[in-house]
């Protein structure tokens, strides 16, 4: 069911039931204040009755005619009067009481011996009810005569009828007037998220690039179109990193297929020596390689941007790994005519994890060595400031242009410096790196020119910084 529906019915539901239980209470209120003018006035009438016949002290009993041209007030034509003695006998009776009688009911007989007086229903069929009033006259602590006034509760009855029927009329038309505004202002309010939801279905099927337009109030409907475009703009980015990576992976893996079915093709052209085939698989081998270790990277960075690659959280004494790594980078910069020498080398301890640092070390010592010229000198150091750890490595070889500084940390990203220098990387091992330097909540730091040499830096916080 749409929001607007809903909320037309429950505002509706609501408001009826106000409505309801606001004229039940209205109604009560109406008929009990009516009945109580109704025995005020019945009352006052018998006080007076009452008087006037205490005035003339009781005897000789005057007849009707009498009593009613000295006292014109009650011959009022909406009431009717008694007089009943003790026996409870009617004594005396006015006029306008002619369809039948109204006999002295047992209780207020009782309740006038008592002394006191009563207020009374009575009901006869195919008439409205009437309402009495029983008031007894004392004489020395006996009864003497009961006064009975009444009257017909007719007006009453129709006051009522009128006002009941005003209810049912005048409910539905408020209840109507009311659900048609309700559903005018829930339409209103709903408009804008309609809207979005127009121009959300759109962007989602297909283009990113696109926005909502936003609203200029800043209330919940603003926010909303801010948080939606913001996200697609998360996408968006996300979405064209992804289709980039994407190419940029399947290219990297092709130009080794390329090159591997370039020489098989044209070694099994015609019979070859055994020396060359030995050289062509020789040369797949290296490829073969290579695709391997593009693959291994590539796995291991989708497993760590979906959280699976565990992290350990130890100790771990820096100065010993950045030895062992010392004494592994030298023996490779054997072959290659590279000296791998240590500066500075502070015992400095951070908190994480020692394989996940060995890797990241070696990464850039690899780096080093790799794009440095025969003979160059690689240096590994490592301070402590009191705050963090800074591990550096530099060469002499062939620099990075500061425009690149950021770009080598993208997945695939090689300079064509580099490209030019070795055959040799996949341009994943940076992207590694910055991961576990994330992870390690430090950073690394390039400072770098072309043909200059580089300095990597991995900044990492102490495992125990001092207070
Ligand atoms: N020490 C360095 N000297 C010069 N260029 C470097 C150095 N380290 C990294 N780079 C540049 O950064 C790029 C990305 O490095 P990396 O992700 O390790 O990829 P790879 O080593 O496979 O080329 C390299 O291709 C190179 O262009
Ligand atoms: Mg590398």
């Amino acid at each position: 069911m749409p929001l607007r529906v809903r909320l037309t019915l429950w505002y509706g539901t609501a408001l009826a039931l106000v409505l309801m239980i606001f004229s039940v209470i209205l109604y009560a209120m109406t008929a009990r204040n009516l009945r109580d003018a109704v025995d005020q006035s019945l009352e006052e009438t018998a006080t007076t009755a009452v008087r006037s016949l205490e005035e003339r002290g009781f005897l000789p009993l005057i007849n009707e005619e009498e009593l009613l041209s000295q006292f014109p007030e009650l011959t009022r034509i909406d009431k009717f009067f008694q007089i009943f003695s003790p026996s409870g006998t009617i004594s005396i009776r006015s006029p306008n009481i002619k369809q039948h009688e109204v006999p002295l009911s047992r209780t207020a007989l009782d309740t006038a011996f008592a002394g006191q007086s009563i207020f009374e229903s009575a009901k006869y069929p195919n008439e409205p009810p009437l309402r009495l009033i029983s008031v007894p006259i004392m004489y020395r602590g006996n009864l003497l005569y009961i006064v009975q006034v009444g009257t017909s509760m007719e007006s009453v009855g129709e006051t009522l009828h009128r006002f009941l029927i005003l209810l049912v009329v005048a409910i539905p038309i408020a209840l109507t007037v009311s659900l048609a505004g309700g559903w005018f202002l829930a339409g209103r309010a709903l408009r804008p998220v309609d809207k979005i939801a127009v121009a959300a279905q759109r962007i989602a099927a297909g283009d990113l690039s696109q926005r909502l337009s936003m609203p200029a109030a800043h209330d919940e409907i603003g926010r909303l179109a801010a948080i939606f475009n913001n996200m697609i703009g998360r996408l968006d980015v996300s979405f064209r990193q992804i289709r980039q990576f994407t190419s940029d992976a399947s290219h990297e893996l092709r130009t080794p297929l390329t090159v591997m079915k370039g020489e098989t093709d044209l070694v099994l052209r015609r019979p070859r020596a055994l020396e060359d085939y030995k050289t062509v698989l020789e040369s797949n081998l290296e490829e073969i390689d290579r695709m391997t270790r593009i693959v291994d990277e590539l796995l291991f960075l989708s497993r760590a941007d979906m959280g699976e690659v565990k992290m350990e959280s130890l100790p771990v004494a820096m100065k010993s790994l950045v030895e062992d790594i010392h004494r592994q980078a030298t023996l490779l910069g054997h072959d290659r005519n590279i000296e791998v020498v240590l500066g500075t080398v502070m015992p400095v301890v951070v908190q994480g994890d020692d394989l996940r640092l060995r890797e990241l070390l070696l990464n850039l010592v690899e780096n080093a060595m790799k794009y440095s010229y025969s003979g160059g000198k690689v240096e590994i150091s490592l301070l402590n400031d009191g705050r963090e750890a800074r591990l550096s490595v530099t060469d002499h070889g062939i620099g990075i242009a500061p425009a690149d500084h950021k770009r080598i940390f993208h997945r695939f990203f090689r300079t064509d410096v580099a490209r030019a220098h070795t055959k040799k990387g996949t341009g994943l091992g940076l992207a590694i790196c910055a991961w576990i330097a994330d992870l390690h909540k430090g950073r690394v730091q390039v400072k770098s020119d072309l043909g200059q040499g580089s300095t990597f830096t991995v900044v990492l916080p102490l495992a125990h910084p001092p207070a």
